[in-house]
């Protein structure tokens, strides 16, 4: 059975109880972060708490604990888990004032603090022969105008995703006016004349940690690593879509609204590069 934690407390999950009153239910006043863990070890750990200090930041809620303290408390939670490759899901709340009022509690509360873990899916990239990819749609991109906070409130991005999945697909591809933004949840890559293109950072994508290692090993290896706009149409004559995100890792996307990418195959570029990860993952198994 799988061990929660919740405010200072390591329990079960039908334990883990939070009040009604929690801002994060009735305001989705919260942020979260998901971390891979590979055997036991957290992978980027840096750049996770990083992104944790800016979405807290950004919602003007202060840090409940310093960078080694969360540390400590991602391991305990891996080691009550028993280690192996998981996801962990961090939860903080501006917590729960004593009325409903939009406006942040006069007198301050305690923050809610909510870890998981769950297990990691098998990546796409232990099978680099693969010859098939996922397939996506492209929607138009309903959220807000503050993607870069990793917030709780995920409705638009679940709509968004479960609009995917009735049409028989696993990804949505999100365009606002007629740019590529991100995927439902994931960043994107294209790949064109043997070059790497994705959408710069802005406040209309999350930066994504894989995102940013992608790009870095793009650097490392001599290939070529753009960050611009992409048009619709650019990612429909592209060579090769990729989606990333912590859990899917790089995940190859061989058809786009009915139509294949490319050959319609998985490409080699995203051999090469899903190998690099691969290996990268590697350095932090054996240091
Ligand atoms: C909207 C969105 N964009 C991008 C990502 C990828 O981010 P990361 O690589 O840090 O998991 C996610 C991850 O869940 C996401 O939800």
């Amino acid at each position: 059975m799988s061990i929660v934690y919740l405010n200072g407390a390591f329990i079960a999950p039908e334990d883990a109880k939070i009040s009604v009153m929690d801002r994060a239910f009735l305001f989705a006043d919260g942020i979260y972060e998901v971390i891979p863990i590979y055997q036991g070890k957290l992978f980027r750990l840096t750049e996770h708490l990083r992104r944790l200090a800016y979405s807290l930041e950004h919602i003007r809620l202060a840090s409940p604990h310093t960078d080694a303290q969360w540390e400590a408390l991602f391991n305990a939670l891996i080691q009550q888990n028993g280690g192996g490759n998981l996801s962990l899901y961090l939860q903080i709340t501006r917590g729960c004032a004593p009325t409903r009022d939009h406006a942040f509690p006069k007198v301050p509360v305690e923050p809610t603090i909510f870890m998981m873990v769950n297990p990691m899916p098998t990546p796409y990239s232990t099978d680099l022969n693969r010859e098939q990819g996922i397939k996506a749609i492209c929607l138009s991109d309903i959220r807000w105008l503050r993607c870069d906070i990793k917030s709780v409130s995920l409705l638009p991005n679940a709509l968004l995703r479960q609009q995917a999945l009735d049409q028989g697909v696993d990804e949505a591809i999100l365009i606002r006016d007629d740019l590529v933004t991100e995927g439902a949840a994931s960043n994107i890559f294209i790949v064109a004349n043997n070059a790497l293109y994705t959408p710069p950072r802005s406040p209309f994508i999350l930066g994504g940690i894989t995102r940013d290692l992608v790009i870095e090993l793009a650097q490392a290896h001599q290939l070529t690593c753009v960050e611009k706009s992409l048009t619709q149409a650019e990612l429909m004559a592209a060579d090769e879509v990729w989606m990333t995100s912590s859990t899917k890792e790089i995940a190859p996307i061989t058809q786009v609204d009915g139509k294949p990418i490319g050959n319609g195959k998985v490409g080699a570029v995203w051999r090469k590069v899903a190998g690099w990860y691969n290996a990268y993952k590697q350095t932090l198994l054996n240091p």
